[in-house]
């Protein structure tokens, strides 16, 4: 059983009986075309099995890894971008501390990004900063030719061979990336860097559970073996049960396609902690580059409250009606605070006093989701009961599911991003790479 539920209970009023019946049966059709792999796109649905699947060895051989990076390093750089370090970000912040000194656990490491944007500021200060450090990379890319990914590599590997030279960086690389082909393969191999592989079958964004995620999750101190066992819950649950069983994953597409039916268009997921940024961050990708296609798909936006409540609330209480919400709801916290009673009350808050700070927070979120509802905005709840690797791995799993539904009950491929090219070609034309001299002259007449 999933320790993971959905609550329409402000969704309802927004849907008639007989829409939700008609968007449950598309859903559990297009479960069916996810599950016999019949659909466009099939050959990238090797995440679909891949928690099930996931050996015992193997995941020995990314934890022996990470230990071999925890043993010398103070910082691990995750080198990627797009599904390529989202979804090990999204796990990583979801799960650490904001303010402990230590790390999770003595012997994990700090993690740090790259390659994910091009500002020179950032990987400037990057270099500086990892210049006294004793430091890892693990280089994520499936392609292996990704320009931001790469540039920042190339910078990586440069001040390591300076730092520690050329043959003392076989345990400080790790190329996470194709079985075979590729730029990055063919350099692991030259350097002699052990490389994990990213399997040819499953595409960037639904990679959480592949070496792409585990890596860096297991020397970030997670348990990698507890984030598969959720996912392998909640793989068992949706690939059995039908969508009149309860199926959480056609119930979740069949209320958003059922709303975006209704002219909702914006879909915002909301989380009431900050260690959720990432998970809305990767979520946006998965749904975004999945769903944007053919003049058609939700937009997925994405907040964060009780903090956005002051900057966007204005907004999505009264402004243009194309939004519904789904808020992430974690029922208990790791740890709470106590408000205490003051002899003077200034600040008025002693009629809180003897409550829980997260009383406080779950009445913020139960006002916000009947003003929103009342305000016109379909509010769905996914509720989990704490935040845990077993809890994220249910959740990564379950939207990745989701989103293959979904996809197809819009009728596009979920799974390839071609639309991503078009900056790239224009980019690589401004910049002179070699066979774009043509595109060069056509986009500069266009301003
Ligand atoms: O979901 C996707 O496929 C993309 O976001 C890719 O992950 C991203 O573009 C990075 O690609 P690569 O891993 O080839 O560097």
């Amino acid at each position: 059983m999933s320790n993971l539920k959905i609550s329409d209970r402000f969704v309802k009023s927004f849907l008639t009986e007989t829409l939700i019946q008609k968007e449950l049966e598309n859903a559990e059709k297009a479960r069916q075309t996810l599950l016999q792999k019949k659909g466009v796109g099939n050959e990238f649905l090797g995440w679909v099995d891949l928690p099930g699947q996931t050996s015992a060895d193997e995941l020995q051989k990314i934890r022996l890894a990470a230990e071999t990076i925890q043993s010398h390093s103070q910082y691990l750089v995750v080198v990627g971008i797009g599904g390529s370090y989202l979804g090990a970000r999204a796990v990583i912040e979801a799960l650490t501390p904001e303010f402990s000194a230590q790390e999770v656990q003595k012997k994990a490491v700090k993690i740090i990004y790259a390659g994910h944007h091009l500002d020179a500021d950032y990987h400037a200060r990057l270099l500086a900063f990892l210049e006294n450090k004793e430091f890892s990379v693990n280089v994520i890319s499936k392609s292996g030719t990704t320009t931001e990914p790469a540039i920042a590599f190339r910078l990586l590997l440069s001040l390591l061979e300076r730092k520690y030279g050329r043959e003392n960086l076989k345990n400080r690389v790790y190329a996470t990336t194709d079985k075979e082909k590729g730029a990055l393969k063919q350099l692991a191999d030259e350097y002699g860097f052990p490389s994990f592989v990213i399997p040819d079958d499953v595409g960037g964004r639904y990679s959480v559970f592949t070496p792409v995620g585990l890596l860096p999750i297991a020397a970030a101190g997670f348990s990698i073996n507890k984030l598969i066992d959720g996912a392998k819950q909640m793989e068992g649950e949706l690939k059995t049960k039908s969508a009149s069983e309860g199926n959480l994953a056609t119930y979740y597409a069949s209320m958003r396609n059922g709303l975006y039916a209704q002219g909702k268009k914006t879909e915002i997921l909301v989380s009431y902690s900050p260690a959720l940024v990432f998970v809305s961050e990767w979520w946006k990708q998965l749904f975004g580059e999945s769903e944007g296609k053919n003049g058609k798909g939700i937009f997925p936006a994405s907040v964060q409250f009780t903090t956005d409540l002051h900057s966007m609330g204005q907004y999505i209480q009264d402004g243009e009606r194309h939004l519904m919400e789904t808020v992430i709801k974690v029922e208990s916290p790791k740890q709470d605070v106590y408000l205490t009673e003051k002899t003077d009350d200034r600040d008025g808050l002693n009629y809180l006093a003897g409550k829980k700070l997260s009383e406080v927070n779950q009445s913020a979120m139960l006002g916000t989701l009947i003003a929103h509802k009342d305000g016109g905005v379909p509010c769905l709840e996914i509720v989990l009961p704490g935040l845990s690797e077993e809890t994220i791995g249910e959740l990564l799993y379950l939207f990745q599911f989701a989103c293959g539904i979904s996809g197809y009950m819009l009728g596009v491929n979920p799974f390839d991003q071609p639309g991503v090219e078009d900056y790239k070609n224009n980019m690589f034309a401004l910049l002179g790479k070699k066979g774009y001299e043509k595109r060069k002259n056509e986009i500069l007449s266009h301003i």
